[in-house]
């Protein structure tokens, strides 16, 4: 039913599972002796946390941070909300901050920048898309998926008006659908 609206298939499902199953090995080699704080993006990183962290094998803790920018919904504006904060103190700790995809680079600036201000001991980021074409801040992720082109793609995790999160793919939206 949800597919009617999506133009193409990007990244299929079994293409993330793979590319989840890589990022998941490279993380348990690199955390292997550490205990780090995984730390997911809501709402957009919610699939991917979740069959990421199931790729790591060795000690995670889990936390999950909720913000939001200002402004209206296609384009952001850089300043970034907390809607929801972190359970857990970040002083000394290893964070592993989790992403659906990185597109400015805005979120995840602000996010580096609070938890160095909060002593974070490491700051990793893991996003499972980016977007270079995006970028208004220079901002790198360590670990990354795929790179995607400049076209609005929904699906697993990523949303157009809060809809299509719960594709199990990467698509792209048709035309039509968002512009009227
Ligand atoms: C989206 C996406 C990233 C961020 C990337 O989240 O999930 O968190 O935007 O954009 P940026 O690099 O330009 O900051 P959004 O704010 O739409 O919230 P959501 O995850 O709840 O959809
Ligand atoms: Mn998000
Ligand atoms: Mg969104």
């Amino acid at each position: 039913m949800l597919q009617k609206d999506i133009e193409e298939i990007l990244i299929t499902e079994e293409n993330i599972q793979e590319k989840i199953a890589e990022l998941g090995a490279q993380l348990t080699t690199d955390y292997q002796d550490k205990f780090p704080l995984a730390v997911g993006v809501l709402k957009g990183a919610l699939p991917f946390m979740s069959d990421l962290i199931k790729r790591i094998d060795t000690y995670i803790e889990l936390d999950f941070m909720d913000v939001s920018s200002y402004g209206n919904a296609t384009v952001s504006s850089g300043e970034v909300k907390i809607v929801k904060d972190l359970n857990t103190s970040v002083e000394g700790r290893d964070v592993l901050i989790i992403e659906d995809i990185i597109d400015s680079g805005k979120t995840l600036n602000y996010l580096v920048d609070l938890f160095k201000y909060r002593k974070a001991k490491s700051i990793k980021i893991v996003t499972l898309l980016d977007k270079p074409t995006g970028r208004k801040v220079d901002l790198k992720a360590d670990y990354v998926g795929f790179l995607v082109p400049d076209a609005f793609v929904v699906g697993y995790g990523l949303d157009y008006a809060e809809k299509y999160r719960n594709l199990p793919y990467i698509g792209v939206l048709k035309k039509e659908i968002y512009s009227f």
